[in-house]
């Protein structure tokens, strides 16, 4: 049994009586802890294929597996659930809350589901600190930099203990040495918190440097 499975996957929109086929019967298995890079051409399906794995969006056909477990046979509750217990997204755009401090964004998931609060705000000042970030605790996210601020989500993302990372192009709008600081990120969290992460990519040298390496391509994802 695979930690996380996608068997015989489609998906499609419809747009103004037109049809997208965007995943055309996508099968694949990643092992938990692995840390795999997503490539592929702009409109390929990257995000839709995340958005699915990450259970946001339902496949039409097919099933998502979390250790032998169908996720999508749940109902919705229990799907939502399921992401909040399992799955830190980070996203292009940080998305952190304006009028609150970095710490107070790290915390917020985790203040969500009623944690300790004392509790959590330890824990989001040691992931900040982790992610370079202890002198910034009480900026907020226009005070920040563009990789301060990704990497704000990157920590916040991983508040709740995930098991697994998704991260859809989290170094788009960022240098490219700020890009490869949060790859280095993603690497570590991989392996020093053993989280099993899928990274989208545009920058080949970055998706190289990745253990697995997966591209999508014509609905169809395979081992590039
Ligand atoms: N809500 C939607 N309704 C209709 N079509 C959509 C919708 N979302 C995405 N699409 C189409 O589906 C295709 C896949 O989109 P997706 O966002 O998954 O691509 P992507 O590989 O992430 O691209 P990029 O690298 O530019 O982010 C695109 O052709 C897009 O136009
Ligand atoms: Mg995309």
């Amino acid at each position: 049994m695979s930690f996380l499975s996608i068997r015989n996957v489609f998906k499609s929109y419809f747009l103004h009586g037109k049809r997208i086929d965007v995943l055309r019967d996508v099968s694949l298995d990643i092992g938990r802890g692995e840390l795999v890079s997503l490539v592929g051409p702009s409109g390929a399906g990257k995000s839709t294929f995340l958005h699915v794995l990450g259970t946001l969006d339902a496949p039409a056909a097919g099933e998502v597996l979390f250790e032998g477990q169908s996720v999508f046979a749940m109902n919705d509750a229990r799907i939502a659930d399921f992401r909040n217990r399992t799955i830190g997204f980070v996203f292009q755009s940080h998305y952190l809350l304006p009028e609150f401090t970095a710490l107070e964004n790290v915390a917020m998931p985790a203040l969500i589901q009623r944690r300790d609060r004392g509790q959590t705000y330890a824990e989001a000042r040691k992931l900040l600190e982790r992610v370079g970030l202890g002198g910034r605790v009480d900026h907020r996210p226009g005070e920040l930099s563009g990789g301060e601020a990704q990497r704000v989500a990157l920590a916040r993302a991983l508040v709740l203990q995930p098991a697994i990372l998704l991260a859809d192009e989290p170094t788009g709008n960022l240098d490219p040495a700020t890009g490869e600081g949060i790859h280095q990120l993603l690497r570590e969290v991989n392996r020093d918190l053993g989280i099993t992460a899928v990274v989208v990519t545009h920058n080949e040298a970055l998706a190289r440097s990745m253990p697995r390496r997966l591209r999508l391509a014509g609905g169809q994802v395979t081992d590039a």
